[in-house]
């Protein structure tokens, strides 16, 4: 019996790296799983992958009409949410002195909007007592430099689980944050400007962490399924860290 038999997933972000990863176990665990990403072809092929019956949706958690278009799908197919793992996200390196409006604009847009519109527009299908979970990463609490833009996005997400957790109180549904540590995903990769440029980045990663590696994007993934479950049944608006030990030293 699946920790999540008969329970209605979206998963934002779920085409790639860690979303399409938990997008995977949620439904080998038993959920009805709606995805979602930008890229039409890649959205194909994760729902493929995904297997069990999934659905694709896409669309950009920036843009509103976009998160109205997958909450009606998911309202005529499945009539409810009960786990949300709110994944989408992106953002690079820049220096603080060359940060722009755009870059502020764009991270901030997918990162914090995105998010706080990807919950808002799902409550009302969302069932009393589910579980949200929100991806905030351990940069929202580490100063690693010229992260500074994405690395705040994180922090904003944080905090929502905290404060989310008291406005849903009465409706039961208890909000988390994921804050993964380095993680091997394309989007990780893709921070990189060329293969001397990953392998260097990714040394200096793992310099930092002490178990010494990256994170899989499954390591990540049975963590949202342990969050989504009711084997977390008393655990709200916490942020837990799967890193490797990186943000505690
Ligand atoms: N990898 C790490 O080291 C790490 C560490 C800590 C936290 N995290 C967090 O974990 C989550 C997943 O990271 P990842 O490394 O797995 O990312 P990834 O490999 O880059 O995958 C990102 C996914 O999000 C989708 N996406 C990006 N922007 C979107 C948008 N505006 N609207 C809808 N979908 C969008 C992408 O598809 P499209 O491009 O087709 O839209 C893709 O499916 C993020 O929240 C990230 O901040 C990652």
């Amino acid at each position: 019996m699946g920790k999540l038999n008969g329970s209605v997933a979206v998963v934002t972000g779920g085409t790639a790296g860690i979303g399409l990863a938990t997008a995977k176990r949620f439904a080998e665990e038993g959920a009805t799983v709606f995805l979602t990403g930008r890229r039409q072809a890649e959205l194909d092929a994760a729902v493929k992958l995904v297997g069990h019956g999934a659905t694709g949706v896409q669309g950009d958690v920036a843009k509103l009409e976009d998160l109205d278009k997958l909450y009606a799908v998911v309202k005529e197919k499945a009539g409810r949410v009960d786990v949300l793992f709110a994944a989408a996200a992106s953002g690079g390196f820049v220096a603080l002195e060359t940060i722009t409006e755009e870059d502020y604009d764009s991270t901030f847009g997918t990162n914090v909007k995105g998010l706080i519109f990807t919950v808002q527009k799902a409550l009302p299908l969302f069932t009393d007592g589910g579980s949200i979970i929100l991806s905030s990463s351990v940069v929202g609490s580490k100063g690693i430099p010229s992260w500074s833009v994405y690395s705040a996005t994180k922090a904003a997400v944080r905090s929502f689980a905290r404060t989310w957790t008291t406005d849903l109180k009465e409706r039961k549904i208890r909000v988390n944050a994921i804050s993964a540590g380095p993680t091997d995903t394309p989007g990780l990769t893709a921070l990189s400007r060329d293969a001397e440029h990953d392998k260097q980045l990714k040394a200096y990663m793992v310099g930092m962490i002490p178990l010494g590696r990256l994170g899989s994007a499954d390591e990540i993934a049975k963590a949202a399924v342990f969050l989504a479950s009711s084997d977390s049944s008393f655990i709200a608006g916490t942020e837990l860290f799967v890193d490797g030990g990186v943000a505690a030293v």
